[in-house]
């Protein structure tokens, strides 16, 4: 890796400990949330040709999607013994069999005979596990069960033609797999990944949502612009409302895994105050930052006013249109003039954000003077009463009203608390410029035990814009503003006279531990 020295940088921790000091219950923060844990000085200069080159894919996939262990699917994508669920990563196939009623296997996904995949998408209530070329077949187990015309195969051992299988691991109802069969176990490599989850573990999550679209992007481009709050500045200005600013996120890194937690709101960046915007919504947005106002104009087009009253139109995406105002935010422009999410309002879905009714009578509950936060914390534990009783009245309020994001190498994104967002990104298929973004949201298991988890990746197109997805509510605008971007890190880095990119010390933090822990996996082999 290139590199240049990084001082060990922390803006966040004593504000954050303040923070957990002043906690309606204190005494239930976990010894995770108040562990930091900074990641050692190195190096902030990543080789450009990591993201963009042939050689670097080839790596990977020699080196790590072989040999790491990696997040493969879900308790929840197998409703019955005999369901299977393939699992592509690059050019290799994994097939993921329930065999009984808490047992799972994964075998490599390829018939022994002329090397067709097994099976090419999930299916249901199997009993065995049959080639749809010339019919071999096996038994959930792996066992060879059926060759047809077996005359034809003299001296063929049928002990020795099972399945190969790949070891299979589980961590909070997830199933991971690993192609090494000298790899380390699943436990280790996670280490003490739990300890992040004790409030609310993982096994107690299920999978309500599963959205899956192709970016074009290198996979690690796309991952990278979800593990930190520092672009939120710019590509989600709306998310600066309330207080809540990029400044406030506070990063460790543990082992294979980082975390981030965005406390929103705590010294403030200084937000200024803007006469308030009538009827703000979807529709008319007003940058906290400059006091532009972004109004849907209809037809994809969007009028921007500054304060001063200098105005100009323009698409969806940003390009200038008319007017004597000639730049404007993209990522407004496509949060006001690209397509809406029916019935959202823009503070749905923020733990900040309180209805009014709801406020006044937390106010009477809570005596005057009660801080939003504790407010905010209060109305979540409302809601999580109706869910989980069991536990709702004993959350802290940090972790109601952070975002509390994690970072499982190399790919894997469980998100901590009642936050229900999880990722996963992987290259589409063998090329390395295009990316599969996954959204698994997963909610809380009610107390009663009775839920309905989907079983589908509900897949979008290439070009589909995420509001396709209505099951990801006021997350697919938000997603349409990050996509905006991440193309155009691919080109860019590919047009970049540069040989590296340069990255944070402090706010990109997780980054800089993936690229350290990518250092020893991959580039370690060049
Ligand atoms: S390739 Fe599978 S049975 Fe022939
Ligand atoms: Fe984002």
């Amino acid at each position: 890796m290139a590199s240049i020295a990084t001082r060990t940088l922390r803006t966040m921790d004593d504000p954050f400990h303040k923070l957990l000091d002043a906690d309606t219950r204190a005494d239930n923060i976990t010894a995770a949330m108040r562990i930091d844990s900074p990641i050692e000085p190195g190096p902030a200069l990543i080789p450009k040709a990591r993201y963009i080159s042939r050689d670097y894919h080839e790596l990977e996939k020699q080196h790590l999607w072989s040999r790491v262990w990696q997040q493969a699917a879900h308790e929840d994508d197998f409703a019955h013994i005999g369901d299977v669920v393939p699992y592509d990563i690059v050019d290799k196939s994994y097939l993921l069999v329930r065999t009984g009623e808490d047992d799972y296997k994964a075998f490599h996904n390829a018939c022994l005979h002329r090397g067709r995949k097994l099976r090419e998408s999930p299916a249901k209530g199997l009993d065995e596990i049959r080639c749809a070329f010339h019919g071999w077949s096996w038994e959930l187990d792996g066992t060879l069960k059926q060759v047809p015309c077996a005359y034809d195969y003299s001296g063929l051992d049928r002990n020795a033609e099972r399945l190969p299988e790949v070891k299979v691991g589980r961590w909070g109802r997830y199933l991971f797999i690993n192609p090494d069969p000298n790899c380390e176990p699943l436990e280790k490599y996670l280490g003490d990944l739990s300890s992040q989850f004790k409030v609310f573990p993982y096994e107690r999550r299920y999978k309500r949502a599963h959205v899956a679209k192709v970016i074009r992007a290198n996979w690690k481009v796309v991952q990278e612009a979800f593990m930190e709050s520092y672009h939120v500045l710019l590509t989600h200005p709306q998310g600066l409302t309330g207080g809540a600013n990029d400044m406030c996120t506070k990063y460790d890194v543990f082992g294979n895994y980082s975390r981030a937690i965005r406390t929103g709101a705590l010294e403030g960046l200084g937000v200024p105050e803007w006469d308030p915007l009538p009827g703000q919504n979807a529709a008319l947005v007003r940058h906290p930052l400059n006091g532009w106002v972004y109004e849907d104009a209809g037809e994809g087009q969007v009028r921007v006013t500054t304060p001063k009253g200098k105005n100009g139109l323009f698409t969806a995406t940003g390009k200038w249109l008319e007017g004597e105002l000639k730049d404007a935010n993209q990522h407004l422009c496509i949060l006001v003039g690209g397509r809406k999410v029916r019935g959202a309002s823009l503070s749905q879905g923020d733990p900040m954000a309180i209805d009014p009714t709801q406020a006044e009578r937390l106010n009477r509950l809570l005596g005057e003077g009660a801080s939003p936060r504790v407010l905010a914390a209060e109305a979540f534990r409302d809601s999580l009463r109706k869910v989980i009783p069991s536990i709702a009245d004993n959350i802290p309020d940090v972790e109601l009203t952070s975002q509390v994001y994690l970072t499982v190498f190399p790919n894997f994104h469980p998100w901590g608390s009642f936050n229900e967002i999880n990722y996963r990104f992987r290259p589409n298929g063998d090329n390395h410029e295009e990316c599969i973004m996954e959204v698994m949201l997963m909610a809380p298991i009610p107390d009663d035990g009775v839920y309905t988890p989907t079983r589908e990746v509900h897949q979008l197109d290439i070009d589909d814009d995420f509001v396709e997805a209505e099951e990801l509510g006021v997350l697919g605008p938000v997603f349409n503003q990050d996509t905006l971007n991440m193309p155009y890190v691919h080109q860019g880095m590919k047009a970049s006279a540069r040989s590296h990119i340069r990255l944070a010390e402090y706010n990109e933090t997780k980054i800089r531990h993936f690229h350290k822990l990518y250092d020893k996996w991959v580039d370690a082999y060049r």
